[in-house]
């Protein structure tokens, strides 16, 4: 694991897209796992900024986005479709067709898309982790090897996620379709930001803990390449 760390949010999220432009740039035709969340918004917004600036496109590109609510209409605002259209797709020349989100509520329509992400391989795959040490909605004690599947929330998830839906828990979905760790494994290379000392915890069980089902994030010590973008405060626990 290389451990980048960055002064703050905005260098971060600078240092981030370097790794991201580097993939893109060496293949304009790559594929990229793509995550939702507060943490890679930085990062969206350099891709943006320098999709206007300098014509970076995007017209090769497939996605394949890592999880996303169950029983959440599309169009809902807080829906991940609808976030990767705000934060993305809405502003670059990537074509729709080649965006994917999983869909759907049922072990059944997960099988299906694991079958999509079994005839791919994912380039670099984008995370963020969970306070929990999640990454997509493998929650703690998720099975290394897990395929796409429907993941039951956890309280913490329901209560971080809580901010996006008034701050009400009650209105949070209680169910996502998650890329499982087996399926995130499998890309070629891992990208992961976090920010913020409420990440610091889970930040420093992922990189210097035991592999543990209990840390799901924790099997990236496993990966081959993995680049772990941080800010100083999400860094903080970090013996070295
Ligand atoms: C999002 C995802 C989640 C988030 C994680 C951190 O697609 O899979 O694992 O990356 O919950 O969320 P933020 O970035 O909002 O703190």
């Amino acid at each position: 694991m290389k451990v980048i760390v960055c002064e703050n949010y905005e260098e971060e999220s600078k240092k981030a897209f370097e790794v991201m432009k580097d993939v893109i740039q060496k293949n304009p035709h790559a594929i990229l796992g793509l995550a939702t969340g507060s943490s890679p918004e930085g990062l969206y917004k350099e891709m943006v900024k320098d999709y206007q600036e300098n014509g970076t496109s995007y017209a090769d590109i497939t996605s394949y986005n890592l999880d996303e609510y169950v029983g959440i209409d599309r169009n809902h605002p807080e829906s991940y479709y609808s976030f990767m259209h705000k934060h993305l797709f809405d502003h670059v020349n990537i074509k729709p067709e080649n965006t994917h989100l999983p869909e759907g509520s049922t072990q059944a329509d997960a099988d299906a898309y694991e079958a999509e992400l079994k005839k791919v391989t994912i380039d670099l795959q984008l995370l963020g982790i969970g306070r929990n040490g999640h990454i997509g909605f493998n929650e703690p004690g998720t099975s290394f090897d897990a395929p796409t599947h429907i993941v039951d929330l956890t309280q913490s998830t329901l209560e971080a996620n809580s901010r996006f839906f008034d701050n009400d828990v009650n209105k949070v979905p209680h169910q996502a379709m998650s890329m499982g760790l087996g399926s995130i494994m499998r890309s070629k290379k891992i990208l992961l930001v976090a920010n913020g000392a409420n990440k610091a915890d889970a930040v420093k069980a992922m990189v210097e803990g035991p592999v543990t089902e209990k840390v799901p994030a924790s099997i990236l010590q496993k990966h081959p390449d993995v680049v772990v973008v941080l800010d100083k405060a999400a860094a903080s626990k970090l013996s070295k």
